[in-house]
C-alpha cells in the first residue's frame, strides 16, 4: 500500500489574477518535485485559466474550489465541473464554508461529487464535525451521514479514486480556529476509512486518501502526516504564505524520504 501523499492548498477568495500568479511563481522556485508527493493548489475560479498556462505541470496541479452540479444550462453565474474539464485535475467539493455560508445540502454536494466523477475530475471530499456535534459526542454520526450520502451514486472503482478530507469544524481557522491534538485526529481518519470498507471493502478502502484539514502549519505537519490514516493535509491559511507552505511540503518530503 503506497498512497501518495497530497498536499493541497486552498486559497478561498483571496488573491486576485495577479497576486495568484505572484504566489504560485515564489512557490515554484522555492519548491522541489518528489515523485511520492503531489501538490494542488486551489486558486479563485478566476486564478485557474491564467496558472494553468504558468505552472510547472511536473510540479503543480490545480483544483477548482467548488463548482455546479449540472453541465450547463440556465443556471446564471454558475460554472460547470464539465468547463473545467482539462483545466484541473481535482475540485474540493462540500467545504465547510459552502455547507454553512451557502447552505449546500447533502443532496447538492452528493450530486457535486457525482458531477466531477462524471467530468473526470477528482473530488475532494470535505466533511467534519461543528463543535456542538463534537461536544454531543455526535462526530460519527455526522462523518457516517456526510460520507455515506456523498458517494451514494458511485461506484467501487469511482470510491478508490477519490479524496477525502476530514475538517473537523471547530479547528477551521475561518471559524473556531481550536488548536486540534494531531494524535485525537487519528480515530475519526481511521472511522473514515472503515466506513469505506464496510460499503465498499478492504481493498477499497486501502486506496483512499484521506487528509487532514484546519489550521495546519509548518509546525504540526508532520504530526499530522505521521498518523497512520492521514495521506496528507488541506491547508487553508497558510497556504498563502509561501515560506510557511514551502516548509510544509518541505517537511513532507523528509518524511518520505525517510520512509523510503
Ligand atoms: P485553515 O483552513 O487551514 O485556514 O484552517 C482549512 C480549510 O478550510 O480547508
Amino acid at each position: 500500500m503506497n498512497r501518495k501523499t497530497l498536499i493541497v492548498a486552498n486559497w478561498k477568495m483571496n488573491l486576485n489574477v495577479s497576486q495568484s500568479s505572484l504566489l504560485m511563481h515564489r512557490l515554484d522556485k522555492k519548491i522541489v518535485s518528489h515523485h511520492n508527493i503531489e501538490i494542488v493548489i486551489a486558486p479563485s475560479m478566476l486564478a485557474l485559466q491564467p496558472l494553468s498556462k504558468e505552472i510547472n505541470h511536473q510540479k503543480f496541479s490545480l483544483a477548482c474550489q467548488n463548482a455546479y452540479f449540472k453541465d450547463e444550462g440556465a443556471f446564471t453565474g454558475e460554472v460547470s465541473f464539465s468547463m473545467l474539464n482539462g483545466l484541473v485535475n481535482y475540485g474540493i467539493v462540500g467545504h465547510s464554508a459552502r455547507r454553512i455560508y451557502f447552505h449546500e445540502s447533502l443532496e447538492e454536494v452528493r450530486d457535486k461529487v457525482k458531477a466531477a466523477v462524471r467530468n473526470d475530475i477528482v473530488p475532494i471530499l470535505c466533511i467534519g464535525e461543528t463543535k456542538p456535534e463534537r461536544l454531543a459526542d455526535e462526530t460519527s454520526q455526522v462523518l457516517h451521514d456526510q460520507l455515506t450520502s456523498a458517494i451514494y451514486h458511485l461506484t467501487s472503482d469511482e470510491v478508490s479514486k477519490i479524496v477525502i478530507a476530514y475538517e473537523p469544524i471547530w479547528a477551521i481557522s475561518t471559524f473556531d480556529g481550536e488548536q486540534s491534538k494531531p494524535a485525537d485526529m487519528q480515530h475519526a481518519l481511521k472511522f473514515i476509512r472503515h466506513q469505506i470498507e464496510d460499503l465498499h471493502g478492504y481493498d477499497v478502502a486501502k486506496e483512499v486518501r484521506i487528509l487532514y484539514g484546519g489550521s495546519v502549519d509548518s509546525h504540526d505537519i508532520l504530526a499530522y502526516l505521521s498518523l497512520e490514516d492521514c495521506d496528507g493535509v488541506l491547508v487553508g491559511a497558510a497556504s498563502l504564505n509561501y515560506e510557511q507552505f514551502s516548509t510544509i511540503v518541505q517537511k513532507a518530503y523528509t518524511l518520505k524520504y525517510s520512509k523510503e
